[in-house]
């Protein structure tokens, strides 16, 4: 229920005006973000690199609702190339359709992806389409077929969530083509028509799509990911779920698939020891590090995920 109200929280515009302007909600979505600037990820980076982790970085902001705020924001990521480009940071780009105009026009959001491919093709920076609510599954799987035709795959890659019951077909036709894969559980509220309803289940799947990944990984013979952090592997095992991670780690070890083959994904801020055990343990760990002053929906989807997290939150409050 609680992640219910947290979700439906993300898309309410009064709850956002109202939360943005306190500044302990400010502050405490630190906790997730690793700044409003640029520069501030950067060095947010830098510090995860030094511990052995790449990062993928993420400026947040999703839904724009005009053409111009779509250009801005494609504007915005060839910066963020550019900038990891030039600091020489071990990390890539992760981006949402949303972002780029994918809800005002197909046409439109396909120019942008355009212009950012093309533009971290030439500085050999992959790029990550997050995958956002279920109505926008269809039309991203189309838009990576049409777009993948123009751009090397291994520079392009999409996410999967395993509470959907279609992504067992949509992992088994994406990975023919061996194509990068975040696998993540899924972080919007979706019916139970199209949705696993119980955590059990979509954990299950969750090991399931693992082993599907694993199996088309060894079987393509995927590259490692490059030692600059640039280029994933194609398999990303995208959870802080022990037990998930328990199971790929397993797998991998059962199909001798190698610890260069794969890598773990974890989000800013959480579970940073179990981040570092890994990276000590030889396992290749990304970061998804965001920022940006759009922290609203972003920040919700994380109090969604762990409602503990709200008891920090209130404690905070009481305390100002
Ligand atoms: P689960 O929710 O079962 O959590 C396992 C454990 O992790 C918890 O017990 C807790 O210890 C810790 N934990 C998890 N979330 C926490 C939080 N918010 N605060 C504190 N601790 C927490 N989703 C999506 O729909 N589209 C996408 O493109 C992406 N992209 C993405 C990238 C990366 C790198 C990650 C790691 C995740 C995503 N997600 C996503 C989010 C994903 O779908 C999911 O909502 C979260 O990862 C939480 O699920 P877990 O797999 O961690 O399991």
């Amino acid at each position: 229920m609680m992640r219910s109200f947290f979700i439906c929280m993300s898309k309410a515009e009064w709850a956002k005006q109202l939360i943005m302007n306190l500044g302990f909600a400010k502050r405490m979505s630190r906790r997730f973000v690793a700044g409003e600037k640029l520069g501030e990820a950067i060095q947010a980076i830098k510090m995860l690199n030094a511990k052995g982790l790449f990062a993928t970085l993420d400026h947040l902001g999703e839904h724009t609702t005009n053409i111009e705020a779509a250009r801005k924001a494609t504007q915005d990521i060839l910066e963020i190339v550019d900038t990891i480009y030039q600091e020489g940071v071990q990390s890539n780009v992760s981006i949402k359709l949303s972002q780029i105009g994918f809800a005002l026009e197909e046409e439109i959001c396909a120019e942008n992806l355009r212009i950012i491919l093309e533009h971290a093709g030439k500085c050999d920076i992959f790029v990550r389409i997050d995958m956002e609510d279920s109505s926008t599954v269809d039309g991203t799987l189309k838009l990576y077929h049409k777009i993948s035709q123009y751009f090397s795959v291994n520079n392009l890659g999409l996410v999967i969530q395993s509470y959907l019951y279609r992504s067992e077909k949509d992992v088994m036709e994406l990975s023919q083509d061996d194509t990068h894969i975040r696998l993540c559980k899924g972080a919007y509220k979706e019916p139970a028509d199209i949705a696993f309803p119980k955590k059990s289940d979509v954990d299950s799947n969750y090991d399931h799509l693992v082993k599907i990944l694993m199996d088309s990984a060894l079987a393509h013979q995927t590259p490692a990911g490059s030692p600059d952090g640039h280029i994933p592997p194609t398999p990303a095992i995208a959870t802080h779920d022990e037990k998930r991670i328990a199971y790929a780690r397993a797998y991998a070890e059962k199909i001798n698939l190698s610890k260069e083959n794969f890598e773990f994904q974890m989000l800013y801020g959480i579970r940073r020891e179990l981040q570092e055990n890994l990276v000590q343990e030889g396992y290749k760990v990304r970061i998804y590090v965001p920022y940006g002053t759009q922290w609203y929906p972003y920040f919700m989807r994380r109090l969604a995920e762990r409602p503990a997290n709200l008891w920090f939150l209130m404690t905070n409050f009481f305390r100002k």
